[in-house]
């Protein structure tokens, strides 16, 4: 028997496209699936004012090919100088939906993200009051804290912290990748929310490291150990509405990745649909990929869920270009490692 899946459209509230010759590569592979995307600012320079996201807005829909429909919401990358007022009328023109935090150093372009939060006070302070959300990356860059742990510290000494100080904003921990996280967003009320990768479903740190280092499955925040895995597949197959997908695809050139400082991102966009069924299959939750998906995220965000829907069907042996060959140059597509049956419908 076929089994087929419809669901509402789904979205993307973490996604990062670059810009230029990247930008045209990656983004049909995200538009092909995804309505919407919660496009994240770490270019280089970053998008910090309101100006700079029009004009990145205006990039990614003159590289969309004709006839597919997708539609980025910006954000702003946060700075210690970043304007309370300019971040107040890019969100009061329906252009900003979010803002992200980066602390200083954290990952991939992030130089110039906060370092003394009291810098950020005011901003943040307007943002609780217009309702916009902060986006975080949740780890800190103390070298002193070992990278595995630099997601639960973080909760301790400064998300936590930071949510007493305001406790009016809303919060989207961005990619959490441990039961600590986990935890921490279950019990941190309706105005916070998490998202959750595809990749760290699928992988823990053995798979970057067994065998031979495998730099295309290394990201920020590094895959952690088996059990913080499992804890996230509960948290994104529970049917919970404050988890919600954010692939968090990251595509840098294979050059780049297979280097001996290789850059950390994943690159799921190709694929996820297909990967999520299977996972949340293994689960015998089929029925929640939609919450996940397609419901939860616009429910936080207080947008409408998508009209359009997709449809998966269950057959055989799926594949998928193993690399998509961008003018910037190839990037490697996300391996699961495993067969996968599922295919989106065109
Ligand atoms: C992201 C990137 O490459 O921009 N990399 C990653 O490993 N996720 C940055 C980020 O989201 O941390
Ligand atoms: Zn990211």
């Amino acid at each position: 028997m076929t089994q087929t899946l419809t669901l509402r459209r789904p979205d993307d509230w973490h996604l990062h496209l670059r810009d230029g010759a990247m930008l045209q590569g990656v983004l049909p592979e995200t538009a092909r699936h995804f309505a919407r995307a919660i496009i994240m600012p770490n270019l280089v320079p970053p998008v910090v004012t309101g100006a700079q996201a029009l004009a990145y807005r205006e990039r990614i829909l003159a590289a969309l090919p004709e006839g597919m429909a997708f539609a980025p919401l910006m954000t702003l990358y946060l700075t210690e100088d970043t304007d309370a007022a300019d971040v107040a009328a890019a969100h009061a023109s329906g252009l900003v939906k979010a803002v992200k935090l980066y602390p200083a150093g954290a990952t991939t372009n992030s130089h110039g993200g906060v370092r003394d939060f009291a810098k950020v006070q005011g901003v943040l302070e307007k943002m609780a009051e217009i309702g916009l959300p902060l986006c975080v990356h949740g780890e800190v860059t103390t070298p002193e804290v070992d990278i595995f742990d630099r997601e639960a510290v973080f909760i301790d000494t400064v998300l936590d912290p930071l949510r007493r100080r305001i406790p009016e904003l809303r919060v989207v921990m961005e990619h959490i990748t441990t039961e600590e996280g986990v935890a921490y967003a279950r019990d941190g009320g309706d105005r916070l929310g998490a998202t959750i990768t595809t990749h760290h479903l699928i992988i823990n740190r053995n798979h970057i490291l067994v065998g031979g280092i495998k730099p295309h499955y290394y990201c920020l925040p590094v895959a952690k150990r088996e059990k913080h895995r499992l804890a996230l597949r509960a948290a994104a197959t529970g049917g919970e509405g404050r988890f919600f997908l954010g692939t968090d695809s990251a595509p840098h050139v294979d050059a780049l990745k297979e280097h001996a400082c290789g850059c950390a991102g994943c690159f799921t966009a190709t694929n996820t649909m297909q990967l999520l069924a299977h996972v949340f299959e293994e689960e015998t939750a089929l029925d929640r990929l939609e919450a996940f998906t397609s419901l939860n995220g616009p429910r936080f965000y207080g947008l409408p869920v998508n009209e359009a829907t997709i449809t998966l069907t269950k057959g055989d042996v799926a594949a998928w270009p193993a690399k998509i060959f961008t003018e910037a140059g190839p990037v490697t597509v996300f391996d699961p490692g495993f067969p996968v049956h599922w295919h989106v419908n065109a």
